[in-house]
């Protein structure tokens, strides 16, 4: 090993700035102070965590500035950043072994001059400016960074995002002197709220190894939740140091509201959907259109739904008729057995109108699985079509505006599926398809197609034009829709409206699914299941997704039924918290004053030294598991639904009785002793691996515990690492970083330094096994985390 002479450089740069500024000091330090590890520490001597005692050196570095507006979400990659000019020489074609990092968040002086006065950095208090969490790179001359389309859309490296940041090697890393050395390596351990008072570092002989180190790249997620009445400059630092929250949007804290005797966080820090973004129509309404819930219900081709499908109370059967457009002239509810009507829920055709049945008995009846078949869709911008289907041909009845053009398009639900469409104007009839475009935005007319329609006829009044037309239920070929009455259950139909009567970019548009229904005999009616859209005010913008969440017995979200895991019962989190969003209803102004810091780093590292067989340091791969796999995040719902506030994500709860995951004591919900954890836990197995550094990364104001688990035989349930948080009790004069309520997280260490216990060796196919656990007693928590942070080598 190389000794390090006691001189320590201390150096800033930031090429977005163009920073580089260097000083000189005679003894180096920790910048956040001491810190405690979870591990050993406990035999009289304790873990030497002082990295300038053990003759580590350091460099700092800063990312560009942040600036944002209260409540506002950022969360953006900050580009390449410049690591000191002197370290990039000292290790051109080197190796350093980085042996841990501090993080901070500054404000720094002047305004937008990171590095020039580091003595006057201030720390942005972490109730000011809330880190999720980040995820940070160092790359050297034989890598860079790369934005990838991400292969799996549940990728929690990804939170959501259709691309992802990746470190990868450059062509020339195979033909280097230290080709078995990384060329990049990520910082993510203990990251988060808790990141400046937890220990990233590693014990003696380990290090995060990189050859020939150039730049470095961060990815924060902040939120910013400095109430802006009690100022947002440096000299503010001293005011409302007893927390003091600013607005909240209505879904912050399960709509419960800021309590009146005060609170040490802010709600915002949870990412709560709100009515700018995915508010629940539990606290917003259905008429805020920020989160739209549909039951999917449809008409089906078979003679019965499926059991799981089965719509099973009258309201719901004659609602869901009603939804699908189908006109009744009676709703019949069935009272006794025996009655011929198949079960569950029916239309019928009688005469030249149409009944719904609901019957709860088991029948004989069946619904009829019948060639002939009709409907009707209405579209909101003014046209409507009847489709008549019989054996072999399609009669078709259209209605539109008379001054205009008007279409409908077969089998789509945007212009970009390219559908077969009918387009009508004073000149007649006309069929196309619509040409394939990138996005709807594209006025894209397509083809006209030859004429395969007849006109019966049409008719002009009271301000609409009305064609029946008649085709073959065969289309000519690909380009033309076929129906397909023995098949089809319903059809998928786009529709449009012009200015004028040439057709050209439309005016409006809209979509509509059209219910095919039997005139021979019964038409079940299924609720296929629900699917739930998040949307920005006045239902823009939507997306609806389903999380890959880990199934029992493997883990609990899927059992639980997590809200986390689906667009229907999302409330908050990382889906919520895109970059720029703001974290407040849309009635809620947003504040001009801009919150202005830097990310810094504190790099440690030592030079790496080979000697023969010895090396000074060995590599420390991540090792990383959830136990909310694979959803990134999970919800912490409230210990039970109160008289009042249902629990958002579970809106059907009952009242007393503990929601999924919950276990109390004491009397409860009411009593003053009542106490209620959740818990989650996840099992799975690893080979061969020796952990060095484990972290949990878990979310204040809630988290009590995650524990880790070897339980192979002959150590069953083991505990190989419990993390427990220090919650900060706001003596922030004495620590600038005792924010009340806010918590470090002591890793595990294990290795041979004075104070750790020793590493084990997990072998071959060895059960482990996560248990996380929270308060939930009074409130929910949004978007927790529960995730092993961890570091360790094979052998
Ligand atoms: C300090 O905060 C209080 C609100 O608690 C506010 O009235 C006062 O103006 C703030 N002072 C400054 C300098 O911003
Ligand atoms: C049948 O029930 C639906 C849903 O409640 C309702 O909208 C409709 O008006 C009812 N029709 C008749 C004829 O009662
Ligand atoms: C479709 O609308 C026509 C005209 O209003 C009506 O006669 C017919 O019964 C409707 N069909 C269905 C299935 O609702
Ligand atoms: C489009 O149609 C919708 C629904 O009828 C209506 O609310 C909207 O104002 C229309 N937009 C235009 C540009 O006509
Ligand atoms: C229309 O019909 C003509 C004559 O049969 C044929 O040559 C042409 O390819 C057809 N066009 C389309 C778009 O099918
Ligand atoms: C939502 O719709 C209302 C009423 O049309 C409109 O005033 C408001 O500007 C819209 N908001 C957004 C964010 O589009
Ligand atoms: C631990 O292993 C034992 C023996 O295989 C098993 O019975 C038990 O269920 C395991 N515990 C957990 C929490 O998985
Ligand atoms: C804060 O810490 C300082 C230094 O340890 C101590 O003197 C002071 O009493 C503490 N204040 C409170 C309120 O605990």
């Amino acid at each position: 090993m190389t000794g390090s002479p006691f001189i320590l450089v201390v150096l800033f740069a930031s090429i977005s700035s163009g920073y580089a500024a260097a000083t000189r000091r005679e003894a180096p330090s920790n910048m956040n102070g001491r810190y405690v590890v979870a591990s050993g520490g406990n035999q009289g001597v304790p873990f030497n965590d002082d990295y300038g005692s053990k003759g580590h050196e350091y460099f700092d570095v800063y990312s560009p500035e942040i600036a944002t507006h209260y409540g506002e979400v950022f969360w953006t990659d900050m580009g390449n950043n410049a690591i000191p000019k002197e370290i990039v020489d000292r290790f051109k074609g080197k190796v350093m072994a980085i042996t841990g990092y501090e993080q901070d968040q500054v404000m720094v002086s002047p305004t937008g001059k990171p590095g020039e006065n580091p003595d006057e950095d201030v720390s942005v208090p972490i109730n000011w400016a809330y880190n999720h969490h980040y995820m940070a790179w160092m790359t050297g001359t034989h890598s860079k960074m790369e934005r990838i389309q991400n292969p799996d859309p549940n990728d929690v490296s990804a939170h959501g995002s259709p691309m992802k940041w990746i470190a990868v090697d450059l062509p020339s890393a195979t033909e280097r002197l230290n080709a078995d050395i990384p060329t990049n390596q990520m910082f993510s351990e203990g990251n988060g709220g808790e990141s400046r008072k937890s220990f990233h570092g590693y014990p003696d002989g380990y290090a995060q190894l990189i050859d020939s180190p150039n730049q470095w790249h961060i990815t924060p997620m902040q939120i910013d939740t400095r109430n802006r009445d009690c100022g947002v400059t440096p000299k503010d630092i001293n005011n409302c140091t007893k927390f003091t929250p600013g607005p909240e949007p209505r879904q912050s804290r399960y709509g419960y509201g800021i309590p009146k005797e005060g609170t040490p966080y802010a709600g915002i820090l949870e990412c709560p959907c709100n009515s700018r973004y995915g508010g629940d129509p539990l606290i917003y309404g259905k008429d805020e259109k920020t989160k739209i819930i549909n039951h999917h219900y449809s008409t089906i081709s078979k003679t019965s739904c499926d059991v799981a499908n089965n719509i099973d109370n009258a309201g719901e059967c004659f609602d869901s008729v009603a939804t699908l457009g189908i006109n009744v002239y009676k709703n019949v509810t069935v009272t006794k057995a025996g009655n011929s009507a198949p079960h569950g829920c029916t239309v019928e055709k009688q005469g030249e109108g149409w009944y719904a049945t609901y019957n709860q008995y088991q029948s004989s009846g069946q619904c009829s699985v019948s060639s002939t078949k009709m409907g009707n869709a209405t579209f909101d911008i003014g046209v409507k079509i009847a489709v008549d289907l019989s054996d072999s041909t399609a009669t078709l009845t259209i209605i539109g505006p008379v001054d205009v053009w008007f279409a409908v398009g077969f089998n789509a639900v945007q212009m970009s599926d390219s559908p077969y469409t009918i387009v009508v104007n004073s000149d007649g009839v006309q069929e196309r398809q619509i040409g394939t475009c990138g996005s709807e935005a594209e006025h894209c007319p397509g083809d006209v197609l030859n004429t395969t329609v007849k006109v019966v006829s049409t008719k002009t009044e009271d301000g609409t034009r009305t064609v029946i037309l008649s085709r073959a239920l065969k289309g000519l070929n690909s380009k033309y829709y076929t129906f397909d009455p023995s098949q089809d259950s319903q059809i998928k139909l786009i529709s449009a409206v012009g200015s004028s009567q040439k057709f050209a970019y439309h005016k409006n548009h809209s979509t509509s699914v059209l219910p095919l229904v039997s005139p021979q005999g019964s038409t079940c009616i299924c609720d296929l299941g629900k699917t739930g859209s998040l949307c920005e005010t006045n239902g823009t913008n939507c997306q609806t997704f389903t999380k890959n969440c880990v199934a029992a017995p493997a883990g609990d979200l899927l059992s639980q039924r997590n809200p986390t895991c689906n667009s229907e019962q999302y409330a908050g989190g990382l889906r919520c918290c895109a970059h720029k969003r703001i974290m407040l209803d849309a009635d809620q102004p947003i504040r001009p004053e801009l919150l202005r810091y830097h990310m810094k780093f504190r790099f440690w590292f030592k030079e790496y030294a080979v000697d023969g067989e010895q090396v000074s340091h060995y590599n420390l791969p991540r090792i990383y598991y959830q136990t909310e796999a694979w959803a990134g995040e999970y919800d912490i719902p409230p210990a039970f639904a109160l008289p009042g506030y249902p629990v958002i994500g579970y809106p059907d709860w009952p009242l007393n009785e503990p929601t999924p995951g919950t276990t109390c004591t004491g009397t409860c919900p009411g009593g003053e002793d009542c106490e209620c954890i959740h818990t989650i836990t996840y099992k799975w197995t690893v080979s061969n691996i020796r952990l060095i550094y484990a972290g949990g990364h878990c979310h204040a104001p809630s988290c009590i515990s995650m524990e880790l688990y070897r339980n192979d035989t002959g150590h069953n349930m083991e505990l190989l690492c419990r993390q427990v948080p220090v919650y900060g009790k706001g003596n922030v004069t004495h620590n600038k970083f005792d924010e009340t309520g806010y918590l470090a997280l002591p890793p595990c260490l294990w290795g041979n330094d004075k104070g750790l216990n020793p590493s084990v060796l997990l072998p071959q196919n060895t059960p482990l096994v996560s248990i996380k656990k929270n308060r939930n007693t009074h409130m929910g928590h949004y978007g927790e985390m529960a995730s092993w942070q961890m570091r360790g080598v094979t052998f």
